[in-house]
């Protein structure tokens, strides 16, 4: 495996395609779920330059803060707390095109504008989520969810 990213212009559906593609191969039989988490958070944060990317763990029914890309942030949210909480409660992806706008919102970076959270299902219980932030207001949709799903169905969990 070339240990570089190919990195792409194009439409947000390119991008992704481009990216799962990398990743399918960068994932190929890697078991260990650190190692898997890692290069995917990064993978995701070169590709498109997001402020934060990162998975946050259930551990002892908190989310615990585990590998990511960007500034460093809060470490452990509680059940239904913040947009990953709730995406958490939900069982379901939560897109928040303004966080301003989101009662409840946990701000780890003040630059922070829109936010997707995936919540990682295992034997139906959630396992952990893939959260991101964005600088830049509404900058996710069902485009972003559907993409992130599929990255998510390539990891070790
Ligand atoms: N904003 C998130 C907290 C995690 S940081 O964005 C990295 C939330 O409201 O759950």
């Amino acid at each position: 495996m070339a240990n570089e990213l190919h990195i792409i212009t194009g439409t947000k559906e390119e991008q992704y395609e481009n990216l799962l593609q990398q990743l399918q191969g960068i994932l190929y039989k890697e078991d260990d779920l650190i190692a898997a988490l890692s290069n995917t958070c990064a993978a995701i944060k070169q590709q498109f330059n997001w402020l934060w990317v990162g998975f946050y763990m259930v551990k002892n029914n908190t989310l615990v803060l585990g590998p990511f890309q960007g500034p460093i942030a809060c470490t452990r949210i509680g059940y239904g707390k913040g947009v990953c909480g709730h995406a958490w409660e939900k069982k379901e992806p939560v897109v928040v095109d303004n966080v301003h706008l989101f009662a409840g919102h946990i701000a780890c970076s003040s630059a922070s504008v829109s936010e997707v959270v995936i919540p990682i299902l295992k034997d139906n219980v959630v396992v952990a989520v893939l959260d991101i932030d964005s600088i830049e207001m509404g900058n996710f949709d069902t485009v972003d969810v559907s993409y992130l799903q599929k990255i998510i169905a390539l990891l070790p969990f």
